[in-house]
């Protein structure tokens, strides 16, 4: 069973993820990491993130063991993310290790903005969560002030604007909505609602 859940930043999919894997008894992987992992590395190594060729060995040499890092959940990191993500060399690289994570033994279920497009196209439920700018950017703004991070929420907001306009608007595995993926709207919705939706609507998948 393999269940893609595909996003903008902030969109609450992350959360979802989790509980449907939780739910399901699956393992369940955040591929944003993965992205933001390879900023990070990049930037260790002093390498520029529009150098396509040396971000691609980065995520070719990407330690797994390496993505529980809390330093990879800032909005810098997020930012570093989205730069390198641009790479079709960088996504090839990311590959492989995302198709095998989704094909064992149970299934799995994946995050991120191209599971149902182009990692899991043959995925059992496709959902493709999204929400408001505003609402997503309040949402990171708590989280962040919850976490003692000093940002102002314009500030968040601008973020999540410039980063859904790289996603959306990159060549290589853009953020867009599987055809055959179902629309989870969590703007209203409170994260128990949005769980609810999101089984009924994996239930009505499979
Ligand atoms: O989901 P998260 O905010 O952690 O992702 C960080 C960045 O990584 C995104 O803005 C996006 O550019 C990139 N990403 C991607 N494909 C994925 C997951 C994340 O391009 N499957």
């Amino acid at each position: 069973m393999i269940i893609a859940i595909d996003g903008p930043a902030a969109s609450g999919k992350g959360t979802l993820a989790k509980r449907v894997a939780v739910h399901y008894g699956l393992p369940h992987l955040d591929t944003g990491l993965l992205y933001r992992a390879v900023g990070r590395d990049a930037l260790a190594r002093g390498i520029a993130l529009d150098n396509a060729e040396a971000a691609a060995e980065v995520a070719s040499a990407l330690e797994i063991a390496t993505l529980d890092d809390p330093a990879l959940r800032t909005a810098g990191a997020g930012e570093a993310a989205s730069q390198v993500a641009r790479h079709p060399a960088v996504r090839t690289a990311l590959l492989a290790y995302q198709r095998s994570f989704a094909h064992g033994e149970l299934g799995a279920v994946l995050d991120g903005r191209d599971i149902g497009t182009v990692i899991c196209p043959d995925a059992d439920a496709k959902l493709f969560v999204t929400a408001t700018p505003e609402v997503r950017a309040m949402r990171r703004f708590l989280e962040l002030a919850g976490r003692g991070v000093a940002i102002s929420e314009a500030a968040v907001l601008e973020d999540i604007r410039a980063r859904d306009e790289r996603d959306s608007t990159r060549g290589a595995a853009p953020l867009v909505q599987a055809p055959d993926a179902v629309l989870l709207d969590t703007s209203n919705l409170s994260i128990d609602a949005a769980f609810r939706a999101a089984l009924d609507l994996i239930e009505a998948a499979m």
